[in-house]
């Protein structure tokens, strides 16, 4: 039988927690994949009962599941596991409560325990040293696991710096730092498609491929959030995560087994072929776009060049990818939200049809619609029905999701991803190797732009994005 586990949640009170982790949890549990016997601890500063943290949890997570997942009687039920612990864990000896919370509660010495920091990166070191000063690191390290919230880090530097700090009191195999994006089953699905089939791989190298294009687009704007997102800007809160993550899945090679260290070893040699710009490079390789409006955001310096939005194209050098310039884009503010990846094929090495006068010829294309509706289709020639002569006109073939799997709704993210920890599997998080190398790779990129002489071209709400960004590709694919 399994082992009783107790989820713990640093940053209680914040938004994660109410918006995505509870929520996870909760529909974990009505699926049957929680342990009966968890039992889930928020700490934070605020003082509360366990009453009054359920009380507060209730409206918030009833707000954010759809009707037909939130029933009040199973949220009832649910809510008696979860407990409350008031202290601030950023201080020596803050632990302390939490510790004796164990004490009282905990008494199968073989319990399992996932810690999750969802608080702001600035006390991870803190809160981490506050926890082995009551030895809540201590223990069978399977049954001791930590979940890391991202930004892991603001730069090579201080990633690992901060790397340095969790290795003192944690082992590498006990800390799962999450990027969410690998927890969406669209993302997982491209080492599906590539390795599960036959017909793809064979074409999905220099030879065939005449380049990649990876795009976040979001509607959403900065919001409540002015304070994190200027320091921080596009490329740090998605570039040098989400997107390099997805581009890891697309250009790896297949390990030998589907296991944690076998395919982040194959994503890091992915990370590790990427050609490393010099900041005075960078700026040829790069296309940044701040959306009308960014500087009134509260928390925003009036005179922010932080960029909202950023295109990059990046070549990794190694036998199967040479040549294939792989563009990465994602912005806030833009007229969609919508999640891709492209593979633009090569044209036929000759065409036999002639082609009227001015008309090019569209070459194969396969999307991966990542969100929101999730897809995968192959973009083809064919011949438009007509007695006289050969005209050709561009179709999709479609695999919709939803329309394959009626029953079968996507996960969340998160649900994935805290199962996963629970269950001490790795593969979708990232190993600290992996996150250094992706600062590496951006540090430069981030340096230019942040030492630009010009502000980031505007763009309007609602929009493309910035016009320079088809300077560097100008045949992206339209936004959604
Ligand atoms: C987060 C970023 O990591 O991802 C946010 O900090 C962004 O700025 C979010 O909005 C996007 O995630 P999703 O799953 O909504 O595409």
């Amino acid at each position: 039988m399994a082992q009783p586990l107790t989820v713990v949640i640093f940053g209680a009170s914040g938004d994660l927690t109410w918006r995505k982790l509870i929520p996870a949890l909760f529909n974990l549990a009505q699926k049957g994949k929680l342990p009966p016997d968890a039992r889930i601890v928020g700490v934070a500063r605020t003082a509360y009962a366990d009453a009054d943290y359920r009380a507060e949890l209730e409206p918030k997570v009833k707000g954010i599941l759809p009707g037909s997942q939130f029933d009040a009687a199973k949220w009832a039920e649910f809510a008696k596991r979860i407990h409350y612990v008031s202290t601030d864990a950023t201080q020596p000896g803050g632990c302390k409560a939490l510790a004796e919370w164990f004490k009282a509660n905990e008494t199968n010495p073989d319990a399992r325990r996932l810690y999750y920091f969802s608080m702001a990166p600035k006390y991870y070191s803190a809160i981490s040293s506050a926890m082995a000063e009551e030895g809540l690191n201590t223990g069978d390290a399977a049954h001791r696991r930590l979940i890391i919230e991202k930004p892991f880090g603001t730069n090579l530097a201080t990633a690992k710096a901060l790397n340095d700090t969790m290795h003192k009191h944690w082992d590498e195999s006990q800390l799962y730092r999450i990027d969410h994006y690998l927890g969406k089953d669209t993302v997982q699905n491209i080492l599906v498609f590539r390795f599960a089939n036959t017909l793809f791989e064979p074409l999905w190298n220099a030879q065939y491929v005449d380049h990649v294009q990876i795009t976040v687009a979001e509607k959403v704007t900065v919001e409540g959030r002015g304070d994190y997102y200027d320091g921080s800007g596009v490329m740090r809160d998605m570039i040098q995560n989400h997107l390099l993550q997805i581009m890891t899945m697309v250009a790896m090679e297949d390990p030998n087994k589907y296991t944690a260290e076998n395919l982040r070893n194959e994503k890091m040699k992915v990370l590790s072929t990427v050609r490393v710009h010099s900041e005075a490079d960078a700026p040829k390789v790069t296309a940044l776009g701040q959306y009308d409006g960014y500087l009134n955001v509260k928390g925003v310096n009036p005179k922010s060049n932080t960029p909202t939005y950023a295109a990059v194209k990046l070549e990794l050098d190694n036998r199967r990818w040479h040549g294939v310039p792989f563009y990465l884009r994602s912005g806030k503010g833009l007229k969609n939200r919508y999640s891709e990846v492209l593979i633009q094929f090569k044209c036929p090495a000759r065409l036999m049809f002639p082609l009227p006068p001015g008309q090019m010829l569209q070459c194969n294309r396969l999307r991966m619609v990542i969100q929101p509706n999730e897809s995968i289709s192959i973009n083809f020639q064919t011949k438009v029905p007509d007695v006289d002569g050969v005209s050709l006109k561009p179709h999709d073939l479609t695999f919709d999701y939803k329309k394959a799997f009626p029953d079968q709704a996507i996960p969340e993210a998160y649900e994935r991803l805290l199962l996963d920890a629970i269950q001490g599997e790795a593969s979708l998080f990232m190993r600290a190797d992996e996150i250094e190398r992706a600062w590496e790779i951006m540090d430069p990129i981030i340096a230019a732009a942040e030492h630009a002489p010009q502000q980031p071209e505007k763009y309007a709400v609602g929009s493309d994005g910035p016009a320079s960004a088809a300077k560097l590709l100008d045949c992206w694919q339209p936004i959604g």
